[in-house]
């Protein structure tokens, strides 16, 4: 009898909801969703849930610029992450918001217990408060000169050239990003959660929690250093929840994102019977929990996180997780480098499984950093993926369709080679448990090796011309397309598309991690439909460039990304009178070098010549373009670019390539001509 399922709790950090998914996001969800999916076929109960990250003071200004609520900012972004993810095969059971009843319901709670317990006091604190926009400044939104190296317009918590670290008050000359004014310092009542009595409970859950030597280290520093006690509370206006029994006083979003993790699966639970809150989460509960982080947030989740649940006599997570920094060709990603690179721009060049399959070569369980080299990835993805793994159903499936109307042999060819591929099975299962993806790439990848040979030397092509060695083809080739089928089980976690796609050529029911030990024999497959093809290096070039010019270019042009127009928000009469809509005459175009998308205009507008960039040029060869018309917005700010200065931009329609249309030419404008 096989043992009784583990029951599992999984997380990912829960994204902030201000901003695109990123190649560095995918580091983590990721290497989660290939743990998740991992338990799931091993046959584990396992519940991976994540959630929006909603409250705090960066989506409450970004909202109010939009002049939408948070709220809504929050539902737009969140769907579009959610979106992303799951187009990268992101799988959670369950996506919720920490803005949402669950969580107000188990913070308050969580609350609730700490303050009975006396693990809370308050104590009043200075802190810079913007007189202009009326309110406190998180040290984020204080810049000024760096206390130690004398360097201007740094963050209000550290120095970005020196590395030192302070308090606002410390800088020379602060500013308010939010204003440009000078804050001032004022007191409020703060709340405090008694981190500083936590060290005992805190070391024993180190010692129980079997956390990677990264993080203990990292633990024993700020043991050593002392625990201070934490800050939790936040002054209105700040999007989040009151805290009970104030009206002017807010969680401070690290309180309650966390706790988001549970709302999560509060939410699931309320909707799936076989699943109960307690069993996972109350005190003594003995099913797994682990959280997937980033290195950045280890000090929210082996302390304050641990100590709270410990305060709220509720259980601690049996582990916790965390990656390195994904940095492009060796360096931060970049804006100006084009190495910023958004989830849906990668998606509109390159097929996700190649990115999933690249993390898992490259994961291991330390916090170590991972590089996405881009000449390294695509040789890597077309060596392992295309040219071994896919290669071996490709050799096989054709003939098995072609000359024996699909049928697979009845026995297998070489049925020791078979068995020591079955036999892998403990050993790659034994790494993803460990999360040493990388070490089970290896080996599935050295047997992919052996199957190549395999059929190299049994070359079935030639045998296939001998009317007398049919049987043996049909043989060779059910050998093939079964050590195919075993390696693509035991990569399913990491590639669930491609993995779905070779189930489907299989005609089989989903796979079970044990499927990849029995040969499937006698069955009739499918047409083979090729898998996957090669990473092209100018895929990569494209994506770079697009994530260059798609932040920097000052044109709402055609190609970029269409924004939702039913979450646009209204803008009044008089907001749109305050643009300057104007007719221009174009009196050269020309390339620009290091470009592929922009034009470079120099126009009339009536008071004047300007020159502006415009993301035109897959439409049009420049110098069709002298002499005519465009529409353009007259007073926008110019902006600084890559290429020079932009004074404006030009008005296009279509959905982008060879189709973006301006202006009809034979419009009879004018420059200067206002457009109302
Ligand atoms: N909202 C917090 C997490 C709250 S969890 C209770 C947050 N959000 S985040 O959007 O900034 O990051 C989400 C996750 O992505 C974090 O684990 C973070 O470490 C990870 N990464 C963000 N940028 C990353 C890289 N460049 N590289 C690898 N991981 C990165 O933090
Ligand atoms: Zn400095």
């Amino acid at each position: 009898m096989s043992p009784a399922p583990r029951k599992i709790f999984v997380s990912s950090a829960l994204p902030y909801a201000n901003g695109a998914i990123h190649m560095g996001h995918l580091v983590e969800y990721i290497q989660s969703d290939i743990w998740s999916r991992f338990q799931k076929l091993r046959g584990h109960v396992c519940t991976y849930v994540c959630a929006a990250d909603a409250h705090g003071t960066p989506i409450m200004i970004k909202a109010r610029e939009e002049k939408i609520t948070p709220e809504q900012l929050v539902n737009r972004i969140s769907k579009e992450q959610l979106e992303d993810l799951r187009a990268f095969g992101v799988a959670f059971d369950n996506f919720h918001s920490t803005h949402s009843a669950e969580n107000e319901e188990l913070v308050g709670r969580i609350y609730g217990a700490l303050r009975d317990a006396g693990h809370i006091y308050t104590k009043t604190i200075e802190q810079a408060f913007d007189e202009k926009e009326k309110m406190f400044l998180p040290d984020r939104f204080v810049r000024g000169t760096c206390p130690r190296c004398k360097s201007e317009d740094q963050y209000g918590d550290a120095c970005e050239v020196c590395g030192a670290t302070y308090a606002p008050r410390d800088l020379i000359a602060p500013l308010s990003v939010l204003s440009g004014t000078t804050p001032v310092w004022r007191a409020s009542e703060h709340y405090f959660f008694r981190l500083s009595a936590f060290g005992e409970k805190l070391r024993q859950w180190m010692a129980r929690a079997s956390l990677h030597q990264n993080i203990t280290s990292k633990l024993e520093e700020w043991f050593e250093a002392g625990l201070q006690d934490w800050d939790i509370s936040r002054d209105a206006p700040y999007f989040g929840f009151l805290i009970p029994g104030t009206n002017d006083k807010y969680f401070y979003v690290w309180l309650d994102a966390p706790i988001g993790y549970l709302a999560s699966f509060l939410h699931l639970c309320r909707q799936r019977k076989d699943l109960d809150f307690e069993e996972y989460w109350g005190a003594g509960a003995d099913t797994e929990v682990y959280h997937f982080i980033g290195k950045d947030i280890v000090y929210f989740h082996t302390l304050f996180w641990p100590a709270v649940l410990v305060g709220a006599g509720m259980r601690q997570p049996t582990s916790v997780f965390a990656h390195g920094f994904l940095t492009i060709n060796g360096k931060k990603m970049s804006k100006s480098r084009g190495t910023f690179v958004n989830a849906r721009t990668y998606l509109r060049h390159l097929d996700p499984n190649y990115l999933r399959y690249y993390y898992a070569a490259k994961l291991g369980p330390s916090m170590e950093d991972i590089d996405l080299n881009l000449d390294d990835f695509a040789a890597r993805v077309n060596a392992d993926l295309v040219g071994k793994l896919v290669n071996i159903a490709s050799r096989c499936a054709g003939f098995v369709s072609r000359s024996f109307a699909g049928q697979m042999s009845a026995t297998l060819d070489d049925r020791e080679l078979f068995s020591r591929f079955a036999g892998a099975g403990e050993q790659i299962a034994g790494h993803y448990e460990e999360r040493e993806y990388s070490k089970a790439m290896r080996i599935i990848m050295s047997l992919a090796d052996e199957a190549n040979r395999y059929i190299e030397q049994k070359k079935p092509w030639l045998l296939a011309r001998d009317p007398a060695r049919q049987a043996d083809v049909q043989l060779i080739c059910t050998q093939g397309l079964n050590l195919f089928r075993t390696l693509m089980i035991y990569l399913s976690p990491v590639l669930p598309m491609l993995a779905e796609k070779s189930r489907e050529l299989f005609r089989e029911q989903p796979w079970t991690w044990q499927s990849a030990g029995e040969p499937l024999l006698k069955k009739e497959i499918n047409e083979y439909e090729p898998l996957l093809v090669r990473v092209e290096a100018s895929q990569l070039e494209r994506i770079i460039e697009e994530s260059r010019e798609s932040n920097n270019v000052p044109t709402n042009g055609p190609t970029d990304v269409p924004s939702n127009n039913a979450e646009t928000p209204q803008i009044t009469i008089d907001e749109f009178a305050r643009i300057d809509l104007r007719i221009a005459k174009i009196l050269k175009a020309e390339s620009v070098e290091g470009a592929d998308k922009l034009l470079q205009l120099t126009l009339d507008t009536g008071d004047g010549t300007r020159n502006v960039f415009a993301g035109i040029k897959s439409a049009y060869e420049p110098s069709t373009l002298t002499g005519r018309f465009v529409v353009v917005v007259a007073n926008l700010e110019p902006r600084k670019m890559r290429f020079g200065t932009s004074e404006g931009m030009v008005l296009a329609a279509g959905p982008g390539g060879k189709d973006i249309f301006l202006l009809s030419p034979d419009s009879g404008a004018q420059a200067g001509m206002r457009v109302k």
